[in-house]
Formats: C-alpha cells, sequence, structure tokens
C-alpha cells in the first residue's frame, strides 16, 4: 500500500516558488542575483492597515471567527462590489478565505467531480491546472497569441467547451502575462458563454486594481447580468494593497455555491485569521488614496522594462494592460549558445543560464503554459530593474 496519496503525483511544485527560491540559494553563496521571480508588490502594507490591526489585537479580537468570516468583513466586501463593479451581493453571498487561493481551492473542491473539466487559458498562473487536478478535475487548456496580446479569442473558447466542461477560469489582468480585457473583448466571450448554460465561470480579479493608462477593469457579471447565477467573483487584498503576507481573499456568488464552499472551509482551516481580517475591513472601507500612487509606480517600471527588454537581442516584449508582470518572447535565442557553451534549447534553458550568466532570475513560459516566453515581475525598484534590463540585453548580445 503506497503511504502517500495517488493525487499527489498528479501535481507540479510551483516554479515561481522554485525560482524564488533558487535565487535565495544563490544570494546566500554570496552571488549577486537580482530577483525578478516574486508575485508580490516589494511596497509595504499602508500605515491605517497596519493600525487597524493593532487596534483589533488591543480589543482582544484573537478569537476563532466565523468559517466565512467576520460580519463587519463581508458586509465591506459585499459594498466593495457594489461601489467598484457594480455588482448587487448581500453579505450572506460573500465568503472570506486565507488568502485567494484558499477561495479558489474550495471552490473546485465543492464542485469538481471525475470527468468534470475545467477551460483554462494559457499562459495560465501557475496554481490554476495543479488545483483543478488535485480535486479529481480535468484540466483543458486554451492557448492564446503573442499576435493577440495573450487574450483568449472567442471561437477558441467555444471550440474548448464540451459537456463536460464545468468551469471557465478568467483572469484579467493576468498572472503571468498582465493582458487585461477590456469590456468589449470581455463580451465576446461572456457572448459564448451564454450560449452554454452548464458551464460556470471562476473570475480571478486579484489584480484589479493594477491596470495602466486610461485602461477600464472589468469584470464578467458586470459586463453580462446573465452569468449571475453561474459566477464566482473572486478578488483578494495581497496585491492592490501590499498584503500578500496577511492571506485574506474572498469571492461573491450564488448562495448554494458559498454554502458548500463554507462547509468545506468549516472541516479545513475555519475562519481566516481573525487579526487580518480586521485590517482587511480596513483596507476596503478606509483611504484609497495610495492605490493611484502605487499604479503610477508600477506603470513607470512596466514602460522602463518594457523598453529594455525590447532593445535586447532575440527578446520581444508586448506592453500589457495591467498587473505587474511582463511576458516577453525569448523565441530569437532558442538555438543559440550561451556563454557557458550550452546551446539554449527551450525557454527554461533561456532562464537557467541567465541565472548562471547574470545572476538575473525571472521564470520561464513553459511553467504557465506558453512558450518559449518568460515571466518578469516588475514589482521591485526602478534601479534594479534598470541593471537587470543591462544584464538581459548583455546576455542575450552574448549568445551566439
Ligand atoms: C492570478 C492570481 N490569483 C490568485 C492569487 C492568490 O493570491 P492570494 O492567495 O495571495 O490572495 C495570485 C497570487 O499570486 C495570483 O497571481
Amino acid at each position: 500500500m503506497a503511504f502517500l496519496a495517488d493525487a499527489l503525483s498528479r501535481v507540479k511544485p510551483s516554479a515561481t516558488i522554485a525560482v524564488s527560491q533558487k535565487a535565495r540559494e544563490l544570494k546566500a553563496k554570496g552571488r549577486d542575483v537580482i530577483g525578478l521571480g516574486a508575485g508580490e508588490p516589494d511596497f509595504d502594507t499602508p500605515d491605517n492597515i497596519k493600525q487597524a490591526a493593532i487596534d483589533a489585537i488591543n480589543r482582544g479580537e484573537t478569537k476563532y471567527t466565523p468559517v466565512s468570516g467576520i460580519p463587519e468583513l463581508r458586509d465591506a466586501i459585499a459594498k466593495k462590489f457594489k461601489r467598484e463593479n457594480n455588482l448587487d451581493y448581500t453579505a450572506a453571498q460573500t465568503i472570506v478565505g486565507t488568502g485567494g487561493k484558499q477561495i479558489l481551492f474550495n471552490a473546485f473542491m465543492a464542485t469538481m467531480n471525475a470527468g468534470d473539466e475545467v477551460v483554462i487559458p494559457t499562459p495560465y498562473w501557475v496554481s490554476y491546472p495543479e488545483m483543478v487536478s488535485l480535486c479529481g478535475g480535468t484540466p483543458v487548456f486554451v492557448a492564446t497569441t503573442q499576435e493577440n496580446k495573450f487574450k483568449l479569442k472567442a471561437e477558441d473558447l467555444e471550440k474548448a467547451i464540451t459537456p463536460k466542461t464545468k468551469w471557465f477560469i478568467f483572469n484579467s489582468p493576468s498572472n503571468p502575462s498582465g493582458a487585461a480585457y477590456s469590456h468589449d473583448e470581455l463580451k465576446a466571450l461572456t457572448d459564448v458563454l451564454m450560449r452554454q448554460p452548464h458551464v460556470w465561470v471562476l473570475t480571478d480579479d486579484m489584480y484589479e486594481h493594477l491596470t495602466y493608462g486610461d485602461f477600464k477593469f472589468a469584470t464578467p457579471v458586470e459586463v453580462e447580468p446573465g452569468l449571475y447565477d453561474r459566477t464566482l467573483t473572486m478578488n483578494g487584498v495581497s496585491k492592490a494593497y501590499a498584503m500578500t503576507g496577511w492571506r485574506i481573499g474572498y469571492a461573491a456568488g450564488p448562495l448554494n455555491l458559498i454554502k458548500a464552499m463554507d462547509m468545506i472551509q468549516g472541516q479545513q482551516t475555519s475562519g481566516a485569521c481573525s487579526i487580518a481580517q480586521w485590517a482587511a475591513v480596513e483596507a476596503l472601507n478606509g483611504t484609497q488614496d495610495f492605490i493611484p500612487e502605487n499604479k503610477k509606480i508600477f506603470e513607470g517600471r512596466r514602460d522602463l522594462i518594457v523598453s529594455m527588454l525590447n532593445q535586447a537581442k532575440g527578446i520581444e516584449c508586448p506592453s500589457p494592460e495591467g498587473a505587474f508582470y511582463v511576458y516577453p518572447s525569448c523565441k530569437g535565442l532558442i538555438g543559440k549558445t550561451a556563454p557557458s557553451g550550452k546551446v539554449i534549447e527551450t525557454d527554461e534553458d533561456f532562464v537557467s543560464e541567465l541565472l548562471e550568466a547574470e545572476g538575473v532570475a525571472v521564470v520561464h513560459g513553459s511553467a504557465f503554459g506558453l512558450g518559449p516566453n518568460f515571466r518578469i515581475s516588475y514589482a521591485t525598484s526602478e534601479a534594479l530593474l534598470e541593471e537587470a534590463g543591462k544584464r538581459i540585453q548583455r546576455f542575450c548580445a552574448a549568445c551566439k
């Protein structure tokens, strides 16, 4: 009898965590490494949010909370959806989890039966297919292209849907490509979904507040209210409020799904950290002034790294609308010989040779299901980005 569960054989470890780990190890050995692998803002959590947590501790808010979250936070979430997305949800239709990650996992856990398919556009956030597989479902990948700015075409979505499709995962702005769908681009997809009434929509709006220029964020139910009864709208405080370590994510959707997710969470972790929940109340209800300030900083960094990458020989980098990632192609380097003498055959070779030669840590595109590309997180200082850009240019010029 095997000791470890069969389900483990269906799961890969996170490539993004592996890259950060490798960069840390090289740094510990004294190498000068610039880590561009991490998916978190480099800003500190705003002071008003920290203070709300300190106040919660001092008030003694240190006990178990209701499984789905404290009423004050569920109320703040319902208000956020109305205020920012014009979506009507009652507090009872919301749920708070330990990060958006737990929300997604429990949504799959609550709904997945053997044979169920989940349509996932590539490139995708690394955890989607692994979570689907762990919960017994089958990921079905639909490719996007760099020419189409990594956005899914309606006809490709339609072709991927079968009678077994349970969920379609939508993520805009996207991790890893940064691509964000305008209202009209999203409408083309929701029109397909309206013709497929058995398909549920899981929209991961985690990067909602990180869009640039005059881009206007849109979420599926806002664009197509007809999807209200079969959409789970997921979001969280990690990225917009620089709160990755606080571990608060949330969602709103049909009551029967929320109740099923509550039941799973009740036997799993119960309510999220009480103190972090009070901090999240302040994040959602308090001042939002730092969001445009942070956006401006991110936008400057995006423009800098896109420009530097496009000056590197063999690299092509579109300028995405949102998140804090770029997803350049390294196709022009495939077949070339790196300074170490190794021939670069894949994007994975490219990133490991880049790390060896220049100490720049990025994540290979094949980890996100679409290559030859790589992902750069530009959630780091302009000075470091500029240095990383120079090193990438030098590495590419040295590949013959
Ligand atoms: C697209 C996307 N969804 C969800 C998450 C999970 O966020 P958290 O669990 O920190 O709330 C992340 C984090 O990297 C992400 O990039």
